[in-house]
């Protein structure tokens, strides 16, 4: 080849700028389908040494064919031949949970099948994995165009979809989805496939699995061991069936090698998984409101009923186990807004934000053709400024009455039995009813009222106190006025007075026919109460909420339209949707604030440094100790000590749980599980300076199994591998490697 100096020269100098490690983002959260145009080159120099096809395939078995979307919510992989299930503990937990009794608490003390035989069926639990994904934008978008109303154009994509889904081919045993991708301006329909006998085989014990719990929550340097494993099982034709003995262990198309040589700064990762919801593309008042104006209400509600359960959680241990979930849930979200609200104020994100927005406005002022959009984001702004206090008070009332306030569950499964069954016959009513109230007791086990109505009471105050009046709830407010604003009282006699709060006399209510049923049921002060907000969010809130909520659905899909228009030098990711995504990035610390800087992995020694015997958060049990005392290690170690996590700039949220961390050769090398506090804002607004994801190093898992658990045999199943040729001298009694 002959190329002028000065013509290659450039040509280089553009290949660095384009693909230069230094100058990646770290941002994106991509579909695999476009892997080969989009991304493939950029993976190749950061490392990555397999093909995009490798990734994913529908002809060949390829790594999509290992990722599952674990019961809805989370990821999984599949690591052998015998379909065997890694994902997070913290995804299994409920599978775990419901499994473990007094007299035999897997949640405590762990739990390994010793063979297939004694693995636990799940019931509920399901397993999905996609086929094939196909871009149907043009089928939905049919006879749709840009001059009509969103409503006109929501029906007739809604009559195109069911026309889609009769002619995608699938098989009689496969789904079919459509999802909307880019705000609305494209879709796509996923042929998927559903396995629904997963059993348990093996979960650590909390002490290692929740090691840290929420105090280590979204935060580094970590060491929680947030892993457990499952099973597909299938029918002998490889193919979904409930539930049966006579189910055989399910044989993928493919399976996660696991690497045994650990990762170094600089590696590069990749997470395959089902990131459930981003949004990237808000302009500056739409981050900002959620930042400044949404996240603080919502953090000081939580703040308060946190409080009061943290009290009494370390009071009583029989309310630590009652409210341990409950709490965990409560707090999971309440310290992720926090770092998100932290994390834009510390990077400056809102600036950020408004040069965006500001580079897009200039760029479509100067060109006529893109005339339709310049008002765009001052509409958005309008209408954004708008909704706010409709959207602050829905967030008053659902954070005050509704999340954090048990008798609401009451109250909206007594809802769900009206309204399903109002006007039909008093038999299919009575039959829910015994449901009912066979299932009063559950609906209590976790619950005590006097906690709860510590919590209501406080909420209650700071609801009132918080909400702009023109939006306050006429009866809630006569109701104050009835009690002089004596807050307590209120709370005490609403609770005294209602059937809802505890399971007898939600059972003895169960036993009236169905006309005494409805009048009791009518005449309850807690029904009263939260009838009344309901009417209220719908009719004072929600008919004006809502027409503003879809004005700017509208907006956001033309302005994410325009910038993919204004901006065609740029790839864009659609936002995050619970749909298969790649996310990549490189093995990288970063500087927290100013002064300190995180290194990339931990090791068992940390454990060690955060033990406190006894407290419910940080024991470490004696089994543990010892190994770490006589170092036995078996062949996962490096260097004499034990890998324990690690993080990376892959772009990860919610639902990404579970998934794998995979190698530049397609192996897997950890297990994502979180991300780092001081990036939480990555769901709005990644910022490769300090957004991290969160892995467990594949070699603790297998430490754990191998050395801990003594189930070796698992490991037995699995394929092991040393991609970096760092295979240790010595023997090794297991594996096949
Ligand atoms: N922060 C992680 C995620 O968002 C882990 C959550 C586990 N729950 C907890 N409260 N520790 O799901
Ligand atoms: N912990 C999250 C999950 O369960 C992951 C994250 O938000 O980074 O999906």
């Amino acid at each position: 080849m002959k190329l002028s100096f000065t013509k290659s020269f450039g040509t280089l100098l553009l290949f660095i700028f384009l693909y230069s490690p230094s100058l990646y983002s770290g941002e994106g959260i991509w579909l695999p389908l476009f892997l080969k145009s989009l991304n493939e080159k950029e993976m190749k120099s950061m490392g990555m040494k397999i093909k995009a096809e490798d990734i994913y395939n529908i002809n060949k078995g390829s790594l999509k064919d290992a990722i599952v979307q674990f019961g809805g919510g989370c990821t999984s992989e599949i690591i052998s031949s015998q379909g065997l299930l890694l994902t997070n503990h913290h995804c299994g937990y409920g599978y775990i949970q419901s499994h473990s009794s007094v007299a035999n608490n897997i949640l405590r003390d762990g739990f390994w099948a010793a063979n297939k035989g004694l693995e636990l069926p799940c019931s509920g639990l399901t397993a999905t994995m996609i086929v094939r994904m196909e871009d149907v934008s043009t089928e939905v978008l049919m006879n749709t165009n840009d001059d009509m109303k969103d409503s006109e154009r929501r029906l007739i994509i809604d009559r195109n979809i069911v026309e889609v889904q009769k002619k995608i081919q699938k098989k009689n045993y496969e789904d079919v989805m459509i999802r909307s991708f880019y705000n609305g301006n494209q879709f796509f329909a996923f042929v998927t496939i559903t396995y629904k006998d997963i059993r348990l085989v093996g979960a650590p014990p909390e002490s290692i699995g929740k090691f840290g719990a929420d105090t280590d929550n979204w935060v580094w340097p970590r060491h929680t061991g947030d892993f457990s494993i499952f099973r597909i099982y299938a029918n002998s034709s490889n193919l979904p069936s409930e539930y049966s003995p006579d189910n055989i262990p399910f044989t993928p198309r493919h399976f996660l090698p696991i690497s045994l040589d650990g990762v170094s700064k600089g590696d590069f990762t990749m997470v395959f998984g089902f990131p459930g919801r981003t949004n990237e593309y808000l302009t500056q008042e739409g981050v900002r409101q959620i930042v400044e104006e949404q996240n603080p209400v919502r953090i000081k509600i939580r703040d308060e009923a946190l409080k009061i359960l943290d009290k009494h959680m370390r009071a009583d241990e029989k309310t630590k186990l009652q409210y341990s979930s409950k709490y965990a849930g409560i707090a999971n979200a309440w310290k992720k807004w926090i770092g998100e609200s932290q994390g834009v104020k510390q990077t400056k994100g809102l600036e950020r934000k408004k040069t965006q927005d500001d580079e897009f406005q200039k760029r479509v002022n100067a060109d006529p053709k893109f005339e339709k959009y310049r008002s765009i984001i001052s509409e958005l702004e309008n209408s954004y400024k708008e909704l706010q206090p409709l959207a602050i008070a829905k967030e008053y009332y659902s954070e005050g009455f509704q999340r954090n306030i048990d008798l609401y569950n009451c109250y909206a499964r007594i809802k769900r039995l009206i309204t399903t069954f109002e006007g039909k016959s008093e038999k299919a009513f009575d039959t829910e009813r015994l449901k009912m109230r066979n299932d009063a007791v559950a609906l209590f086990k976790d619950v005590n009222i006097s906690i709860e109505k510590e919590v209501f009471k406080t909420l209650l105050e700071i609801v009132i106190k918080g909400v702009d009046p023109a939006l306050r709830v006429p009866y809630i407010m006569d109701k104050m006025r009835l009690y002089n604003r004596n807050y307590a009282q209120y709370t005490e006699d609403l609770y005294s007075q209602s059937m809802f709060t505890n399971s007898d006399s939600l059972r003895k209510l169960s036993e009236l026919t169905y006309n005494d049923w409805i009048l009791k049921v009518k005449a309850d002060p807690v029904w009263m109460f939260y009838e009344e907000l309901n009417y209220f969010l719908t009719y004072g809130i929600q008919n004006r909420a809502g027409l503003l909520e879809d004005k700017i659905a509208g907006l956001r899909r033309t302005h994410m339209k325009a910038l993919m228009e204004v901006f065609p030098e740029k790839r864009f990711y659609p936002d995050a949707n619970s749909t298969l995504r790649v996310s990549y990035g490189q093995v990288d610390g970063f500087s927290p604030k100013d002064g300190m800087m995180y290194k990339t992995q931990t090791y068992l020694d940390g454990v060690m440094e955060k033990y406190i015997p006894g407290d419910y958060e940080f024991d470490v049990s004696d089994k543990l100790r010892k190994l770490y005392e006589t170092k036995d290690y078996g062949v996962y170690a490096e260097n004499g000590k034990m890998p324990l996590a690690f993080i990376a700039s892959n772009h990860t949220t919610g639902g990404n749980s579970g998934s794998p961390a995979i190698d530049a050769h397609g192996n897997l090398i950890g297990l994502n599980f979180d991300r780092v506090w001081e990036g939480t804002m990555s769901d709005i607004n990644y910022d490769k300076s300090i957004c991290r994801n969160i892995m467990l190093d594949a070699r603790f898992i297998l430490f754990i199994i191998d050395k801990y658990a003594g189930a070796g045999y698992l490991i037995q199943e699995m394929k092991l591998v040393h991609p970096k040729g760092k295979r240790k001298k010595g023997k090794m009694q297991l594996g096949n490697f």
